[in-house]
């Protein structure tokens, strides 16, 4: 086999996902945002690394993923990219990039595909944005839905909590994961829903259904990097485990460089020229 043929044996792709749903093996997804993260990621062996809008909280400090502009994401996407060799790279389509119409919706997708080099796009919503998903789909740019909690909606639901727990929007869920398959998405995200409506849809789906705060009965997890390391201490809903207290580490490791300078232990003789 030549080099290039065995360097592309151990990546994933959307074929590999829907494998990995069919043989019954879960499926690691974390968010990054920049070249150092994403290649700890990568080698770590996550399968799928999302760009996720969520860069609008954690790298820009915003309440809200709506600010994200899509240059942006971009940016944040094409240093993903440079870092990763094994992953599949899914970038967010930011707000406003994808609802107008089908048509933005694919010039949005092909400045992803195009200018980052990423692999699929990923975008909220139902039945109401079913025509860009045709169309983004059509340009053979693979599609990962996003239903439950859609951040991207703040500003018409008001809060943040547990989607999906009333019978009407349960039912509109399961109809609209229903459409995202037959549309041809490779898989959804499935946010903030009670377990057991998400077990019901990843059992009914034949694409993988990757959960966040949806419990155990999904294909696969997803959190996001700054938060499962700890980073942001704001940020504690029940569906979050924290790997690493990096905020205290980093702090801390910070505040003893400070006090080293101000002491003038550093640099010693050693770590002079
Ligand atoms: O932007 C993001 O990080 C996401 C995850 C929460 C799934 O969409």
């Amino acid at each position: 086999m030549s080099t290039a043929r065995r360097k592309n044996v151990n990546k994933v792709t959307t074929h590999v996902l829907q494998a990995m749903k069919e043989q019954g093996e879960k499926i690691s997804m974390l968010t990054a945002y920049d070249f150092s993260l994403a290649k700890i990621v990568d080698d770590a062996g996550i399968d799928v690394i999302l760009v996720g809008d969520s860069a609008s909280n954690v790298m820009a400090g915003h309440d809200t993923t709506l600010p994200i502009t899509l240059d942006q994401m971009i940016y944040h996407a094409s240093s993903v990219m440079r870092a990763i060799k094994r992953a599949l790279v899914v970038v967010d389509l930011p707000f406003g990039s994808y609802q107008g119409n089908s048509k933005e919706a694919l010039s949005s997708s092909i400045r992803i595909m195009k200018e980052s080099g990423a692999h699929a796009v990923k975008l909220e919503g139902g039945l109401e944005v079913k025509e860009s998903i045709i169309r983004i789909l059509s340009a053979g740019v693979p599609v990962m839905g996003h239903l439950g909690l859609t951040p991207q909606s703040i500003n018409k639901f008001g809060t943040y909590t547990v989607r999906a727990t009333e019978d009407d929007e349960a039912k509109k869920l399961m109809e609209d994961a229903l459409l995202l398959e037959e549309l041809g998405c490779f898989s959804i995200v499935l946010e903030k829903i009670p377990a057991a409506l998400a077990k019901q849809v990843s059992s009914q789906l034949k694409i993988p259904v990757i959960g966040i705060g949806a419990g155990k009965y999904v294909d696969g997890q997803v959190l996001v990097l700054h938060d499962m390391l700890g980073i942001n201490q704001g940020f504690s809903p029940r569906f979050l485990r924290r790997y690493l207290n990096l905020y205290d580490d980093i702090k801390g490791a910070i505040s003893n460089y400070a006090k080293d300078v101000k002491k003038k232990d550093f640099p010693n003789e050693s770590e002079q020229y």
